[in-house]
């Protein structure tokens, strides 16, 4: 152990910005004045999808998928921090269907000021999880900055015809989650010192699981779209599936699994801002049920770090998928249905 004497990591974020996600509504504007992809053949999945990672053809056989993602620490173990922070990157090329193969380390450091050896061990988490995946870093960029940030840039590879979006779901498709959701509430829990040291170790391990397993078992499945949960919370990433495949989306809030104390710390007031601006996001095109309270609604917006894949797979083999998942340690849950109903929407039972 390596922690400095007195330093809690995750107290080091500067006043003003939260180290969250920039959210979908700030970024619409920013981006929509970079090119769109029609000018390039081979940008197969490029920055006008909304999807998790780009997608580049090199040849008939072969296409790069490439992501970059990096944050302020969530937890005060450096350890844990470097592999959420390597989980988290990585999922965004098997959200696309992809194999990891490079990654490029990404660190902004207090080097004068933090004990060098919390950096190694941010580095070494990150660096266990990229061997877990399979892949090799090959390089990295640091920088001195007064508030710690790491991240990975991760480029993976797939096959151009088995390229996974979040635009495939078709009505019918059964939705599968394979991670408990509740994390935004929680590493805002881990700030006000609300968890026990086994809480805190629960939601490390499930930010720390890489979707290698997942993305494993769904490849010989007849899976038509994926994307990955995170910042934008199941509400935003299931949005973007509903819109960019064009179906509306049915979620059986029963089914969504959430990590035990969320709802009882969520009524505490430990709702962070990124779930709440993410809530007000979908919340338009989110029919919940009459009855459903405002905590609730929160709850299935609640911002995610390093989340499960959502799957939307044919109804006919959607009970054994998931039967394989949770046979291979995932934890998998059906949680809805893609619909030919109000295309572009979500509705909760
Ligand atoms: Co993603
Ligand atoms: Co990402
Ligand atoms: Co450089």
């Amino acid at each position: 152990m390596s922690e400095q004497e007195g330093i809690k990591l995750t107290s080091l974020s500067s006043k003003g910005g939260c180290g969250c996600k920039i959210g979908p509504a700030d970024l619409k504007g920013v981006l929509s004045h970079l090119a769109a992809k029609g000018e390039n053949p081979n940008l197969l999945v490029g920055i006008d999808t909304s999807d998790d990672a780009g997608v580049y053809r090199i040849n008939e056989e072969t296409a790069l998928v490439q992501t970059v993602d990096f944050f302020t620490p969530i937890v005060d173990d450096p350890y844990s921090f470097g592999q959420i922070a390597a989980a988290n990157a990585i999922s965004d090329v098997y959200a696309m269907g992809g194999k990891p193969l490079t990654v490029l380390n990404i660190v902004a450091f207090p080097i004068s000021t933090l004990d060098k050896s919390i950096l190694a061990d941010i580095l070494r988490g990150a660096a266990d999880k990229v061997s877990e995946a399979g892949a090799t870093l090959v390089g990295g960029h640091s920088i001195d900055d007064k508030e710690p940030k790491f991240g990975l840039a991760v480029t993976g590879v797939v096959h151009p015809d088995r390229v996974r979006t979040n635009a495939g779901a078709r009505p019918g498709d059964k939705l599968i989650l394979t991670k408990p959701i509740g994390v935004g509430v929680l590493t805002t829990s881990i700030k006000k010192d609300q968890l026990s040291s086994e809480e805190i170790e629960r939601v490390t391990t499930v930010m720390a699981t890489l979707n290698k397993t997942a993305a494993e078992v769904m490849e010989k499945y007849e899976v038509h779209g994926c994307t990955d949960v995170t910042g934008f919370g199941l509400m935003g990433h299931a949005l973007e599936m509903a819109k960019g495949s064009n179906v509306g989306i049915t979620i059986a809030c029963a089914s969504v699994p959430m990590l035990p104390r969320v709802r009882e710390l969520a009524e505490k007031g430990f709702v962070p801002g990124g779930t709440k601006n993410n809530y007000l996001h979908v919340k338009g095109a989110v029919a919940f049920p009459e009855n459903m309270d405002q905590i609730d609604q929160w709850l299935l917006c609640d911002a995610v770090t390093s989340g499960g894949l959502l799957i939307a797979v044919h109804p006919a083999q959607a009970e054994e998928l998931l039967q394989e998942l949770v046979q291979s340690g995932v934890e998998a849950s059906i949680i809805g249905e893609a619909t030919d109903q109000q295309a572009g929407t979500i509705v909760i039972v």
